[in-house]
């Protein structure tokens, strides 16, 4: 007995455990209904009356190292949880990652503080709009093919069909209807053509439209915005060309070029050799757009012009894909992340 009390004395201090169900698991196997300092007890009783006193200290002596054994344990363990909690102000933080502004929301900003400082104010309008707005009240004739099914997609059919607006143009007529000249205004927003996606075009995409509506606008009041525009936006050395085009909305109507920022005009294949890359359309604002919104033709005069976000983003940074601007691929866009 003597023996085995000894044995006893030296497990129970070297015995160690990680968790509180091992410190429970080690005192039900001391001091539980068949624990072995138990059994000793029931031991204890058949030793003999000379003995008893020597082994009833022993014993004794025994069970309180296994308590202060199992208090020490669950005390440790304890302690080693809260410091695994404990906050360390001092240590270094861990670096949040920096996200990225989208490259086509950096490219609107940048185009809408430029004209900003020209005193043009910011105008939205509704992506579902209906063919007046889009159309009919900006010269369309009923015939014109950018109505067809091929361009636009229709919500409703009927006289004056619900749709998705192919251009922010109609926002014009919207400031229109309800403000009058002077009119200086921009207006950024996303548009919507019935088109196969490829690597030049999407169904879905982003436009920046301007116009200034006033007494004696000019032509070259109109030309020396843009070249404005461009200089900010591009450079201070680009060049502009404006080639003569056709829109419904506006007479006489251009299409503005800007000298290529990769070769400098001296021809590359962004630029398929020209020199030259399209950046946005324009032209004085035709007389029967003014009247549609009860603006006196003889009095007031204007221009607009209207451009692609997209492909502005994408001369800006050598782009060749437009869908990279959709796929929101992290790779892509990091790289935006402190522009
Ligand atoms: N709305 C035209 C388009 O989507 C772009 C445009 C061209 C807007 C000439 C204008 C403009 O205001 O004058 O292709």
């Amino acid at each position: 007995m003597h023996e085995k009390i000894n044995r006893l004395l030296a497990e129970i201090e070297g015995c160690t455990a990680k968790s509180n169900d091992e410190v429970e698991a080690l005192r039900v196997g001391w001091l539980g209904k068949k624990g072995s300092i138990t059994s000793l007890f029931e031991e204890f009783r058949q030793v003999g009356a000379e003995e008893k006193r020597q082994f009833g200290q022993q014993i004794n002596r025994l069970k309180q190292a296994a308590l202060e054994k199992i208090n020490a344990l669950r005390e440790g363990l304890e302690h080693h949880n809260d410091s695994k909690q404990t906050f360390d102000a001092t240590m270094p933080g861990e670096p949040a990652p920096l996200g990225a502004r989208h490259p086509l929301s950096i490219v609107r900003g940048e185009i809408i503080d430029i004209f900003k400082t020209l005193g043009y104010t910011v105008a939205e309008g509704p992506e579902i709009e209906d063919d007046y707005h889009v159309f009919g009240a900006l010269n369309f004739p009923p015939e014109h093919p950018a109505r067809d099914m091929q361009d636009t997609f229709f919500i409703t059919t009927g006289d004056n069909p619900v749709l998705l607006r192919t251009h922010t143009s109609s926002v014009q007529v919207r400031v229109m209807e309800c403000q009058k000249p002077p009119i200086r205004i921009i207006c950024p927003g996303r548009v919507f053509r019935n088109e196969a996606i490829s690597a030049r075009a999407h169904c879905i995409f982003h436009q920046v439209e301007g116009l200034y509506i006033d007494e004696n606008v000019s032509f070259a009041d109109m030309k020396h915005s843009i070249l404005y525009f461009a200089r900010e936006f591009f450079g201070e050395k680009v060049q502009i060309r404006l080639r003569p085009s056709y829109f419904p909305f506006t007479e006489p109507s251009a299409e503005v070029d800007v000298s290529c920022n990769i070769c400098n005009g001296k021809g590359c294949n962004v630029c398929k050799h020209t020199g030259w890359l399209e950046i946005m359309g324009c032209g004085m604002v035709d007389p029967n757009v003014l009247e549609a919104s009860n603006i006196d033709p003889q009095k007031y005069t204007g221009f607009a012009f209207g451009m692609g976000i997209e492909r502005i983003a994408m001369l800006k940074w050598h782009v060749r894909d437009l869908r990279h601007y959709f796929e929101n691929d992290v790779r892509f866009l990091r790289q935006f992340a402190a522009t």
